[in-house]
């Protein structure tokens, strides 16, 4: 794993490739939505925090920690939405997925296309032995797609996250390598191409915890219990 650079993986009709300063303006569109944010964390309300996430995916990738990806429609690169790996840990071989689509393109298999490209790359590529996911119970859409992607349901947390005022449950979920049926994936890794710059955050950022990568030393609304 190059953690210089975060490469390009095709689907058949969706793309996971980095975002770059171009798709602030998608990726507000669809983090600024508080439908798609409803069990994520507070919904955005100034492009600049788009901004600012992007900083802070670069410097999760450089920790380690995190490895995440616009999807991008294959037909005209538009990002639509992102998935991320999270809460990397490296010697475990595990980590935790997290997505989200803009409202618009919910319904077409959209997220499933993606998530079988990235978890194909987290087992086939980054050789984890596990990935977690963390839903909200009533987050029907979601836990629909987890299951239909082969997670198991492995537990349930209690009053987890506090998210704009209101205390939320946890559905846990796993996915075990042995278990992944890889042959559902369809997908192609590109070469990698250069990261951009590492820009200097202008937030002053607060360690919280959240669902999403990217999110947690950037939202105030949100802390784990
Ligand atoms: C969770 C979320 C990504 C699910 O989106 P989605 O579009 O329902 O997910 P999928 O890509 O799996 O699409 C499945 C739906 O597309 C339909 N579909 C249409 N064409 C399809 C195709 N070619 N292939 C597969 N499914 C297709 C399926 O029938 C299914 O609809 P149904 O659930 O009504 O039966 C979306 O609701 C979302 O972004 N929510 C907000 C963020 C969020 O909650 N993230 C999860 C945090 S844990």
């Amino acid at each position: 794993m190059d953690w210089q650079h975060i490469p390009t993986v095709h689907a058949a009709r969706v793309s996971l490739r980095p975002v770059t300063e171009r798709d602030i303006d998608a990726l507000y569109a669809v983090f600024s939505d508080p439908e798609v944010m409803r069990y994520s964390g507070s919904s955005m309300k100034d492009p600049l925090e788009a901004k600012d996430f992007l900083t802070e995916v670069l410097e999760e990738l450089r920790r380690r920690q995190c490895i995440q990806w616009g999807i991008a429609r294959r037909a005209d690169d538009q990002i639509i939405g992102h998935v991320a790996i999270f809460n990397l840990d490296l010697v475990a071989r595990k980590g935790e997925i997290g997505f989200s689509l803009g409202r618009a393109y919910w319904g077409m298999g959209y997220m499933q296309e993606a998530l079988q490209a990235a978890i194909g790359y987290g087992f086939n590529e980054m050789g984890l032995r596990r990935i977690e996911a963390d839903t909200d119970p009533r987050n029907l859409p979601s836990i629909r797609l987890l299951e239909r992607l082969g997670f198991q349901k492995e537990g349930y947390l209690r009053e987890r996250w506090l998210i704009a005022g209101e205390s939320q449950d946890s559905l846990f979920y796993g996915l075990l390598n042995k278990e992944w049926n890889s042959s559902v994936a369809v997908y192609q890794v590109m070469p990698t191409a250069d990261l951009p710059t590492e820009a200097r955050s202008r937030f002053k950022l607060r360690v919280v915890g959240s669902r999403v990568c990217g999110w947690g030393r950037r939202l105030l609304g949100v802390v784990s219990a």
